[in-house]
């Protein structure tokens, strides 16, 4: 069984950015620049943004960070978007999820320019991805796209069951495998035989955030799992997939933490290079 260790997989990546990175200052005088907003003081939000500024610094972007207290009006929030659309110096702009009650979240990301949303949330990334055109991809599945083209380059005809079927996961996850010309089948919690559909894939994406619900006997030989789950647990983090029973039918897996997550902030810096290089055309 293939381990696939997403740490290193993200720290190659961050060096052949920090390299692209180094190459457009040349070109262009001018390095990409990301700006986080961060609303409230929740831990994790704070931890993922400590971690994706730390990043990005790290392969040479611009970065900053902007915080408001869980009090701010939407509107504030709205026209610091519209101020960031208009800075050349802004290549990408993130607003950090969950969002607190008063504020719209869909209005949030409608605000940003979608040349310039990194996320891949606005509906005009989410539409263009879904016709095959060039547009952001949201980061994590992007970065379960990039390990699973490691293991197997040529995804053709391949089976892929998706389970989960959230806008930040499941649907953009489909689109990216129907790309490749796998034959996608996205399930849910409303799926009838979710194990007899898995039994089926040659690729499970499991993105549906229940503790361990993919089990052993669920997983033919030579599958690849990928585990995109981050549950809290009596035991401690775990994620969507039994890792030890799983472990022992599949071709390669993802372990959580050290598979999916480091590579989707490494995905965020990407996709900063690439608005910046697409709003330089
Ligand atoms: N919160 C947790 N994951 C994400 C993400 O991918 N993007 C944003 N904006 N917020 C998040």
């Amino acid at each position: 069984m293939i381990l696939i260790d997403g740490k290193k997989a993200a720290a190659e990546l961050r060096e052949e950015l920090k390299n692209e990175v180094s190459q457009l200052k040349t070109k262009f005088n001018k390095v990409p620049g990301l700006t986080v907003i961060l609303i409230g003081d929740m831990t994790p939000s704070q931890i993922y943004v400590r971690n994706k500024e730390k990043s990005a610094n790290e392969v040479g972007l611009k970065s900053e960070v902007i915080k408001y207290p869980d009090t701010v009006e939407e509107k504030t929030v709205l026209e610091k978007i519209e101020e960031l659309n208009k800075d050349d110096t802004v290549s990408g702009i993130l607003v950090q999820l969950p969002l607190p009650k008063h504020i719209d979240k869909q209005k949030v990301i409608e605000t940003i320019l979608p040349s310039k949303d990194v996320d891949g949330f606005h509906p005009v990334n989410v539409g263009n991805l879904s016709s095959g055109y060039e547009s952001s991809v949201p980061c994590t599945p992007l970065g379960c796209y990039l390990l699973i083209k490691k293991i197997e380059p040529n995804l053709s005809g391949k089976k892929a069951v998706v389970v989960g079927r959230s806008n930040l996961n499941g649907k953009p996850m489909t689109q990216l495998l129907l790309k490749e010309n796998c034959t996608v089948t996205i399930t849910h919690s409303r799926t009838k035989d979710l194990k007899a559909e898995c039994l089926e894939a040659d690729i499970i994406v499991a993105a549906v955030g229940i503790p361990e619900l993919v089990k052993g006997d669920w997983v033919k030989k030579d599958t690849i799992v990928i585990d995109v789950g981050i549950n809290k647990t009596d035991k401690g983090i775990v994620g969507d997939v039994a890792f030890d029973e799983v472990s022992k039918n599949a071709k390669a897996l993802t372990p959580v933490p050290g598979g999916v997550g480091p590579m989707t902030i490494a995905c965020l810096l990407k996709n900063t290079i690439e608005c910046f290089k697409r709003s330089q055309i």
